[in-house]
């Protein structure tokens, strides 16, 4: 399987700054076959980022969508855009939105089927808070969310992500161990939902992922890749990142 590496920048980079990030990253990845490279920055730098990407094997993602074609709906994004932009994929699900702006699994698994339809990858993510994995709540919690948020989701061009709300940006890496526990879990209830297919959805763990605990956790059997915040904002960390293979 080949393995998945998606820089989510979230409410960072101007347009400038991501054409100078590219402009760095893009010859040092280059030569890079067996990962499948992604970067999602905010909505106003996606056609420049796209444009810079061009023909590369960098691919774009949106942070974001809204099921609607097109029509009153004030500040939203729709899939026709993103493909518009040049977007492959787009996050659905993120723990900030759901957080944040209050996104349920109803409006999650909406995202996630419009994205579908329009054609995009879905990067689908789940995760529990640090007070539900004190209370022995996180298998309930994760179950609900792949049950209900995947529903009438096809397994094709569908990717996983599994990030622990107490590990995100907080320099707290869950262990490989504790990362594997819950893959398995995930791969178990897409293989009820799927079948065979399942073997082939890539899981990707999320949360403080660096160069030095990387190779760590991508050693894990159904860790297939990560899903990158703070350590995807610099080039030649994500640089790093994508080529883990290399790293100590
Ligand atoms: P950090 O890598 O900054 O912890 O963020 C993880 C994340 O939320 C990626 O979507």
């Amino acid at each position: 399987m080949k393995n998945f590496m998606a820089a989510n920048w979230k409410m960072n980079k101007t347009i400038a700054e991501t054409r100078e990030f590219l402009r760095d990253i893009i010859p040092s990845v280059k030569e890079v076959t067996d990962v499948d490279i992604v970067i999602a920055p905010p909505f106003t730098a996606l056609s420049a980022a796209g444009d810079a990407i061009g023909t590369t094997n960098i691919q774009l993602a949106a942070q974001d969508i809204f099921w609607e074609e097109k029509g009153a709906y004030t500040g939203e994004v729709a899939p026709a855009m993103l493909l518009d932009a040049g977007c492959k994929h787009v996050i659905v699900g993120h723990s900030e939105r759901r957080q944040y702006f209050h996104e349920d699994d109803t409006v999650v698994n909406r995202k996630a089927g419009a994205a579908q339809k329009a054609g995009l990858g879905v990067i689908f993510c789940v995760g529990e808070s640090l007070a539900e994995r004190e209370s022995g709540k996180t298998f309930d919690i994760i179950r609900r969310e792949v049950e209900k948020g995947l529903e009438g989701i096809d397994a094709g061009n569908l990717v996983v992500a599994y990030e622990p709300i107490w590990a995100i940006g907080t320099g707290k890496t869950a262990s490989p161990e504790q990362a594997q526990e819950v893959h398995a879990f995930i791969r178990d209830i897409l293989r009820k939902r799927y079948g065979e297919t399942a073997e082939d959805i890539r899981i990707l763990y999320g949360g403080s992922v660096t160069p030095e605990n990387v190779k760590s956790l991508m050693a894990c059997q159904d860790v297939n890749g990560g899903l990158v915040g703070g350590a995807s904002l610099k080039p030649d960390s994500f640089a790093k990142l994508v080529c883990y293979k290399k790293e100590k």
